[in-house]
């Protein structure tokens, strides 16, 4: 038995060693725990609010039974005494219906009056909402920003300090709109508008997902919501609205011309326009092919030899020859359209 014991202490340091790993788990701008805006701190501290009652509890009924146990326990030469039996204990009754009532009264109280508050979308007196229209898809999100003309996708631009309101709807199934660095998540429904707002306090790159099983590629419908100051916004803006720079190569030049004849009938690349797929206007200033591939030629090359290679279940056919795609590309050709996308960047250093 001793030797048992000594063999799973042996244990412990691993145990130790694991949860410290595991605790370098929350980086900035991916946890919910590490909130860089006032939705996020709010929802943190309801968390950690609700957390340290439950703690409370689980401490108090467990020093009871640990007590009961000692004190009751069978004593060598004592094994026929029965303690004293009682039967309802009108104090004790009372006390442990009251205490549980107080306790959930305690929670209710902020959690309802944040629900209020984090579900206001309305403008600030003497402030600047943005607002964004958000469309979900299988398996990528679509961003319109109505008040400026600007149609994007993936990657989302938003302005430091200043109030941004979702207005969420969905082109298929139920997915769900959360980025956790800053707060949230709401539901995103065919059919329905829900809404829901965030601030972001510092300037970064926060990583957003679908929190709702929409399908195969659902652990893979990321997007990235990256905060700029105000004025790079205001500039980002005005860059989105000029379009990106024409093809720069022969090659580009060449991937544009079959991107048009390919392409066209599903990316629009004018951020005026929605598209059945992702709107690529600026797509050579992404952060990820796909949402989920690095953004090298490379991956954009394998992307669209056979996109269900990287994100199984996207509508996006395969155009690579042999693929079982419809249309087929030459690996030049794929190459070619790829430097033309790759180059489609508003913004110029
Ligand atoms: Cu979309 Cu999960």
């Amino acid at each position: 038995m001793m030797k048992k014991w000594k063999h799973s202490l042996r244990l412990l340091p691993l145990l130790l060693a694991v949860s410290f790993l595991l605790s370098g788990c929350g980086k900035q701008g991916v946890s919910a725990l590490e909130p860089q805006g006032p939705v996020g701190h709010d929802q943190a501290w309801l968390m950690l609010f609700s957390l340290a009652i439950m703690v409370i509890v689980v401490l108090v009924v467990g020093f009871l039974f640990t007590y009961a146990l000692v004190r009751f326990r069978k004593r060598p030469g004592q094994e026929d005494v029965i303690p004293e039996q009682t039967e309802g204990n009108m104090k004790l009754e009372i006390l442990w219906t009251v205490i549980p009532v107080i306790l959930l009264a305690i929670l209710a109280v902020p959690t309802v009056a944040k629900t209020f508050s984090l579900s206001d979308t309305s403008t600030p007196k003497g402030q600047k909402v943005v607002t964004v229209n958000v469309t979900a898809h299988q398996y990528w999100w679509e961003f319109e920003y109505p008040d400026l003309g600007i149609t994007t996708a993936q990657d989302l631009y938003i302005p430091t300090g200043t109030k941004v309101v979702f207005n969420l709807t969905s082109k298929d199934v139920v997915h769900s709109f959360w980025v956790p660095g800053l707060g949230g998540k709401q539901d995103a429904n065919p059919g329905i508008n829900n809404h829901l707002w965030l601030k972001a306090d510092t300037e970064g790159t926060y990583k957003g997902r679908c929190a709702e099983l929409c399908g195969q590629s659902h652990a893979l419908m990321y997007f990235n919501v990256k905060a700029v100051s105000p004025q790079a916004f205001k500039q980002w803006t005005a860059d989105m609205k000029k379009g990106a720079a024409a093809p720069v190569s022969a090659e580009a030049e060449q991937g544009q011309q079959i991107f048009q004849q390919t392409c066209t009938r599903c990316h629009a690349t004018d951020v005026k326009n929605k598209s059945f797929g992702p709107n690529l206007a600026n797509f050579g200033d992404r952060d990820n092919i796909g949402g989920v591939g690095q953004h090298t030629k490379q991956v954009l090359m394998s992307w669209i030899t056979n996109p269900d290679n990287v994100k199984p279940g996207t509508n996006m056919p395969a155009f690579g020859q042999g693929q079982g795609g419809k249309t087929t590309l030459t690996n030049d050709q794929i190459k070619a359209v790829a430097t033309y996308l790759m180059g489609l960047k508003v913004q110029h250093q």
